[in-house]
């Protein structure tokens, strides 16, 4: 039993810290609110940052006209984030938010929008380009510096996709494209204030993003309640999101109309980015990162084809891994009777992900078994490795992504 208390995946653990402090708004009806409710965070004159995409399905119009409600005023639209987030448009979000003379942002789109607020919110408060502030915990503090982080300006996220929790999480990726890489930038001032869950967002999501999407939020709880950096806080988090998953991810899919499914599905993601504190999950993340940075493979679906993989690998690593996996297997209707619970729960995620029209291996999204040394040294170097459950050699990565090629 020294394998399972070095781990330390059960029982009471010696260490923890769990924070989640954003106030979330859920329900029906709130984008004629935004203001109303954006200014009890302080907010005047937010920067109002999306993309293309979500600016022509009308719902930004409805989220600035919301804004009045509260007697606020939209310093500006930036509506030009790309669908990764990248060090250009946090730059670009920055700059126009002084030049408009905002005093908050109001983020309304997927993660990268989300996320790329987030770093922009860092660059308009403390300067600097986006890139100095990678890693994590590295915000200006008070004291010696090892006070309060100095608060960002308030920052409200209304999410138009159920998957990253970008709205409730510590942490943002953003890409640099030069050197062809996602960094990270967490602390605890970058956890949004304030996360507005209306379903009428997502009513016109493409099917294939809200699998995607939905994907990525099952992986957030499943290596979330499997991290190292697991705990009791967390583990009631986990757990609920993967109920509310399993009961509406299929629905939100196929039948978009389900305003309940798509409802659940929303506050499920943001339930699941929660288990742990940095965000920092397991190597379906470290597996899909590379995917995405050398190879645009969509973050969601780069991890739907890496989660099987990871979560039979690590099931394997100890009855202590495995047990956690079973409590996973059993809230998404898995019957391991008489079976391994690895197999038996990577078969469920891969045929779910099958069920929502996802693609299950890398050759069918553009990556070659060449690009596999490159893969593994991006997997091998990002944070997430260093919180999985197993530690992983470099060959195991490298079986792993040909065992999904
Ligand atoms: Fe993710």
């Amino acid at each position: 039993m020294a394998a399972a208390s070095d781990r330390q995946m059960a029982g009471f653990k010696d260490f923890y810290q769990f924070v989640a402090p954003t106030r979330v708004i859920a329900g029906r009806d709130l984008l004629g609110s935004t203001g109303f409710e954006f200014a009890k965070e302080g907010a005047r004159r937010p920067l109002v940052v999306t993309d293309a995409g979500i600016r022509a399905t009308g719902l930004v119009d409805r989220v600035v006209d919301g804004l009045a409600d509260g007697g606020l005023e939209a310093a500006g639209v930036f509506d030009a984030v790309p669908p990764d987030s990248d060090t250009g448009a946090v730059a670009a979000i920055a700059a126009l938010a002084r030049e408009r003379g905002a005093d908050s942002f109001l983020a309304v789109g997927g993660g990268s929008v989300i996320d790329s607020a987030k770093v922009a919110n860092v660059v308009f408060t403390h300067g600097g380009a986006p890139r100095d502030w990678e890693g994590y915990h590295g915000l200006p503090r008070g004291g010696d510096g090892t006070g309060a982080p100095l608060a960002l300006a308030p920052l409200a996220a209304v999410p138009t996709t159920a998957g990253t929790g970008s709205e409730a999480s510590f942490a943002a990726v953003v890409r640099d494209r030069e050197a062809r890489v996602k960094f990270q930038v967490g602390d605890f001032a970058l956890i949004p204030r304030l996360a507005i869950l209306d379903p009428e967002t997502t009513a016109t999501l493409p099917a294939a993003i809200a699998a995607a999407t939905g994907v990525d939020a099952l992986a957030h709880a499943i290596e979330g309640y499997t991290s190292r950096e697991w705990s009791a806080h967390g583990d009631a988090y986990a757990l609920h999101a993967l109920r509310l998953i399993a009961a509406n991810l299929e629905r939100a899919v196929h039948t978009p109309d389900d305003v309940t499914a798509r409802g659940n599905m929303l506050i499920a993601a943001s339930l699941a980015i929660a288990p742990t504190v940095a965000g920092a999950l397991g190597i379906a993340h470290s597996l899909a990162h590379p995917c995405g940075a050398l190879h645009d493979v969509a973050h969601g679906v780069a991890v739907a084809i890496c989660l099987p993989a990871a979560i039979e690998y690590n099931a394997a690593g100890g009855e202590d891994i495995a047990a956690r996996y079973r409590d996973a297997g059993a809230l998404l209707g898995v019957d391991a009777e008489g079976e391994e619970i690895g197999p038996a729960l990577a078969r469920h995620v891969r045929s779910l992900a099958e069920s929502l029209g996802l693609p299950t291996r890398l050759t069918a999204v553009g990556v070659a078994e060449s690009a596999i040394p490159d893969l593994v040294a991006g997997a091998m170097g990002d944070a997430c490795t260093l919180v999985n459950p197993r530690e992983p050699s470099a060959a195991q990565i490298a079986a792993l992504y040909r065992s999904v090629l």
